[in-house]
């Protein structure tokens, strides 16, 4: 039976499991990336792992998300990743080089091999054939330790693309097609594998727009082949040797097809507030804006802002309209520069950004209040851009431009005959962009801002506390732990994240737990949905949270919670839950038999002298980790394995 190409990067990397679909595996991870919101904590966690050298053939230490240096915190943290990459001969790149997945795009990646990286849109090098899967930061930290990274073996989705797209239609709004079709949980547990005649129609980072919206899916991640447009992409970054051939066998089997033929896709927007509101530009036509934002790591590449470039060429931006350009790279920054394109931006009246996420992460051009923005970015959830009341919607850069001139919402079909963008056949790489090299007795510099994270020690028996806070159903992990420009600077401090936990439930819960010694949560359904933030579980466990009781979990936070070696615990009987009030004293005598056996978990309320029933639902190796008071002391046991 043929094999499909995620089988096969899976298979060449299989450490242990079987690969059957919802397995746990372990396979060799190549390569990791990381950026500086999540990378101080990585590092802080790698350093913590006691080792003296890392398994991967490559690893990279982007700056490319908390770049405003208006205090010396993010600068602090820079430094920081700079001095500890030079120890572990990680190579880091300096802030305002880029975005890291177009940058790593650019130099790094490699067809065939595995990639994990502390950043949801990893999978934007599955563009070029690799099997690039977004991660926890514990455990890109592990998979540099290690050199294995462990996950479930997904399902595989196929999609088949014919037919070409019509003139003005781009790769976003394929992936915007996409995402009407499956919504944003239409991925989960599941790797996108794109085949079929349409892919060749497809520039190599038209395929790195399609691969990271991928995230927006849910997806495990997504992937192209690797084919001769592959190939010349490497050629024009010098790196033609890293070239080989992927694709899936022609009598491939998958868990489910979907065909798309490209021609049917018309140019396409999500509206506010969720990246899979999708709805033609004909819909929304005419719609006044107030401000576009052209790059982010979905629209940043020469193609996009050259196709911008063409359109804005001789025109001037709308009065109203505020339209900022921030390319995915220096290289590219440069590359406009020499051709003119830069010129062109700014005579029609941009505003020419640093080389990185910048607006994407609400960090700088927050819109004004009840503002329409217009951005090529990949996500629109509301406040994300800093302003709650603004309505982001999501376009491709062709859509941006022509609505940047007009003042409205327009269609860039109406300008006519399209403009064809060659790929450029060198890209003006400089290695000055990147600092090399490996020192093991570097001097590691750590600042104020940098601060230990919270540890555990391996659990022992007989856990007791205050119940120091209750919460609702639907607890996002942004509850838990805000961020936003003022607390992202502290990612790397969370002695001071943890006077913000659970700010709008209750503001003092950090000197309640500092008063009771931590103690327990009880949640309703569905507690820690939303983003993936590590910092959700690390700053509760720094608060001395023991045990999480709710009635159910979300999965990313479920797991990050067992990596901190807090114990997520779900009433056997939900109608528990109105039993129990905040301030309660509870007692939980044998947690950790009850772990090793597998047993019923019985808490011990002694305010109101009830007894309640809760379990705990993980494998074998999630229990371990929790014995051992988390993923970091488990990874210390199992290195060298
Ligand atoms: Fe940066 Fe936004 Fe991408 S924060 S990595 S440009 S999703």
């Amino acid at each position: 039976m043929g094999k499909n190409l995620t089988y096969k990067i899976l298979e060449d990397h299989l450490i242990s499991g079987t690969l059957t679909p919802g397995e746990e595996i372990a396979i060799k991870v190549d390569q990791t990336l990381t950026q500086d919101s999540t990378g101080t904590m990585v590092y802080l966690q790698l350093e913590a792992m006691g080792i003296k050298e890392i398994k991967t053939e490559l690893s990279v230490a982007y700056i490319d998300h908390n770049t405003l240096q208006t205090g010396f915190e993010n600068a602090d943290d820079h430094e920081f990743i700079k001095t500890v990459a030079e120890k572990y001969g990680v190579i880091f790149s300096k802030p305002g080089n880029g975005i890291c997945h177009q940058l790593h795009l650019e130099n790094f990646s490699v067809p065939g091999k595995t990639l994990i990286g502390s950043d949801s849109h990893t999978p934007t090098s599955g563009g070029m054939g690799v099997l690039a899967i977004g991660t926890g930061g514990l455990d890109v930290a592990a998979g540099m330790a290690s050199g294995k990274y462990y996950l479930k073996a997904p399902k595989v989705v196929n999609i088949q693309l014919k037919g070409s797209l019509n003139p003005w239609v781009s790769a976003k709004d394929v992936i915007l097609y996409v995402l009407k079709k499956l919504t944003v949980k239409g991925g989960v547990g599941k790797v996108i594998e794109y085949s079929g005649e349409g892919v060749k129609s497809l520039s190599l980072t038209d395929r790195a727009t399609i691969t990271n919206m991928g995230a927006e899916l849910g997806a495990t991640t997504s992937i192209f082949p690797s084919d001769e447009i592959t190939r010349a992409f490497l050629k024009a970054n010098g790196r033609e040797e890293s070239w080989k051939p992927l694709a899936a066998d022609e009598d491939a089997t998958y868990d489910e097809i979907i065909e798309i033929d490209l021609s049917n896709i018309p140019t396409l927007t999500a509206k506010p507030h969720s990246p899979d509101n999708v709805d033609a530009v004909d819909a929304v036509k005419g719609l006044k804006i107030d401000q576009v934002l052209i790059g982010s790591c979905t629209n940043s590449s020469y193609k996009d802002l050259m196709k911008a470039a063409a359109i804005l060429k001789g025109k001037k931006v709308h009065p109203d309209v505020s339209l900022g350009i921030s390319p995915g790279s220096s290289t590219i920054l440069k590359m406009l520069a020499d051709n003119g394109a830069l010129s062109t931006f700014i005579a029609a009246g941009a505003r020419i950004l640093e080389c990185s996420c910048g607006p994407c992460i609400g960090m700088g051009q927050s819109p004004k209040t009840d503002s329409v923005s217009l951005r090529t970015f990949n996500r629109n959830f509301c406040g994300r851009s800093g302003t709650k009341s603004a309505d982001v919607y999501l376009v491709s850069p062709e859509t941006a431009a022509i609505s940047a001139v007009k003042g409205y919402f327009e269609d860039p079909v109406t300008l006519g005959e399209d403009i064809i963008i060659e790929e450029p056949t060198t890209y003006d790489i400089s290695d000055n962009y990147f600092v090399r090299g490996k020192n093991i007795d570097a001097t590691v510099v750590m600042g104020p801002n940098i601060k230990p994270f919270p540890t555990k020690e391996a659990l022992t028996d007989g856990l007791e506390g205050k119940v120091v806070l209750k919460t609702g159903d639907n607890i996002t992990t942004d509850d838990i732990m805000p961020s936003n420009a003022k607390l992202l600077p502290y990612r790397s401090n969370i002695p001071h994240l943890s006077k913000f936990c659970f700010h709008a439930l209750d503001e003092k819960l950090w000197e309640k737990c500092e008063l009771y010694g931590g103690g327990f949560i009880i949640g309703g359904d569905n507690y820690g949905q939303g983003s993936s933030r590590e910092h959700a579980a690390l700053v509760p466990l720094y608060l001395g949270i023991k045990a999480i009781l709710a009635k159910s979990f979300a999965r990313i936070h479920k797991a990050n919670l067992i990596n901190s070696g807090i114990i997520p615990l779900e009433f056997v009987d939900a109608n528990d839950y109105a039993s129990i009030g905040e301030m309660d004293e509870l007692e939980i005598k044998d947690v950790k038999t009850a772990l090793i056996s597998k047993d019923i978990i019985e808490i011990n309320n002694k305010t109101k002298n009830l007894t309640i029933k809760a379990k705990f639902v993980g494998s074998q190796r999630d229990i371990d980790i929790l014995l051992l008071g988390g993923y970091l002391n488990y990874i210390k046991m199992n290195l060298g394995e």
